[in-house]
């Protein structure tokens, strides 16, 4: 391998910060998912690429302020919420809720792809979102990368409306299920900030 070949994370590398990617049983789009998060990484901050510890490093919310929870701790933490809920939501209806899961663990690894994209450093080496993030936030990136991988339509969907530019949208049960875990996350970050804030 030359210098100029970027590194090539498959399947096993990107489940070891992710480790929720093993509960995909479709192997195609097990792979297809660790595809997408394999150019988000090398290709993300400006392109120079991340290294899986720098991106162990990225706090989960620029918006928070200055707490503990970090970014990928949160992508973990919003696949096992959506699992933990469609056990529940499956066990506590009698009607029946039609849950995907495999749509719903790819869209829970997937939602935020495009933030390695919406992410830079400035000159102190801390992480904000940079020019192209504020011009393409990070479900529209998302969504492109995952596109180029052929993930299917009801994961993107998952990634386009996860976030507020969802909010005019129906979501799928899968998308609903993933934006509240994803909120719980976040409120909770915003509290914790506040909180810190004060001290
Ligand atoms: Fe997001």
């Amino acid at each position: 391998m030359t210098t100029t070949q970027r590194t090539n994370y498959g399947v096993n590398e990107i489940a070891q910060l992710f480790p929720s990617l093993m509960k995909i049983n479709d192997k195609s789009l097990r792979e297809r998912v660790a595809a997408v998060w394999n150019e988000a990484i090398t290709t993300g901050l400006g392109g120079k690429g991340w290294t899986f510890d720098e991106l162990r490093a990225v706090k989960f919310t620029l918006l928070a302020g200055d707490i503990d929870m970090t970014f990928v701790e949160h992508l973990n933490s919003c696949a096992l919420q959506c699992i933990a809920i469609a056990d529940v939501l499956e066990s506590s209806f009698r009607c029946g809720i039609p849950i995907r899961r495999d749509i719903l663990i790819a869209g829970a690894l997937l939602a935020d792809v495009g933030k390695p994209l919406e992410f830079d450093k400035d000159a102190s080496g801390k992480v904000i979102q940079g020019t192209f993030g504020q011009q393409v936030r990070h479900p529209f990136t998302g969504v492109a990368l995952a596109y180029k991988h052929g993930i299917p339509g009801e994961v993107m969907h998952i990634i386009a409306t996860h976030s507020h530019e969802g909010d005019k949208m129906e979501r799928s049960i899968e998308s609903i299920i993933f934006h509240h875990a994803d909120f719980v996350d976040f409120d909770i970050a915003k509290f914790l900030g506040k909180r810190a804030a004060k001290k």
